[in-house]
């Protein structure tokens, strides 16, 4: 069976939501076993043990926040089974994939072994302290359902 870990930072609680609705679809689906855990208690460890990662961040300042840069720096250092990333965001206003897309770019920059498995998801809150947009939990289901087979 294979093995995701679901890697979330978060201020309020959405992107957190957002994890938790990807898990839902994911395992709506198929055989994976899936994991999600808060940046804030990760040890990088634990991610020699899946086979694939993905990362979700809040959009702060037009970009992901500090700790998943320094992650994705840090996972370029480390010796990993996984072979497949990918990740999601959550924003408000018009910043629809901003953060995700330099996610995106630092991951290949930083750990170019590591294949996107598929491009990635942004999820639209109404306001900064959320609550998330209508259709955007459905959207995160779709997400983690079409991603696990
Ligand atoms: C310090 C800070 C900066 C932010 N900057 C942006 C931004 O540049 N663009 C944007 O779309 N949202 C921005 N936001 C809104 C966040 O994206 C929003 O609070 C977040 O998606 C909520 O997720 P969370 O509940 O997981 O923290 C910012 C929020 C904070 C707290």
């Amino acid at each position: 069976m294979a093995s995701l870990i679901i890697i979330y930072d978060t201020k309020y609680g959405n992107t957190k939501l957002v994890a938790e609705n990807i898990a839902e679809g994911i395992n709506q689906a198929i055989n994976i076993t899936t994991e999600i855990v808060d940046i804030k208690d990760l040890k990088i460890e634990k991610i020699t043990n899946f086979d694939a990662i993905l990362i979700g961040t809040p959009n702060h300042w037009g970009g992901p926040v500090r700790g998943v840069k320094k992650l994705i720096d840090k996972l370029g250092k480390t010796d990993l089974n996984a072979k497949w990333i990918a990740v999601f965001d959550t924003y408000i206003k018009k910043d629809f994939e901003i953060a995700l897309k330099k996610m995106e770019k630092r991951i290949s920059e930083k750990i170019p072994n590591l294949k996107i498995i598929t491009p990635g998801l942004s999820i639209k809150v109404e306001d900064m302290k959320g609550p998330v947009s209508e259709g955007e939990f459905l959207k995160a289901k779709e997400f983690g359902k079409k991603n696990s087979y």
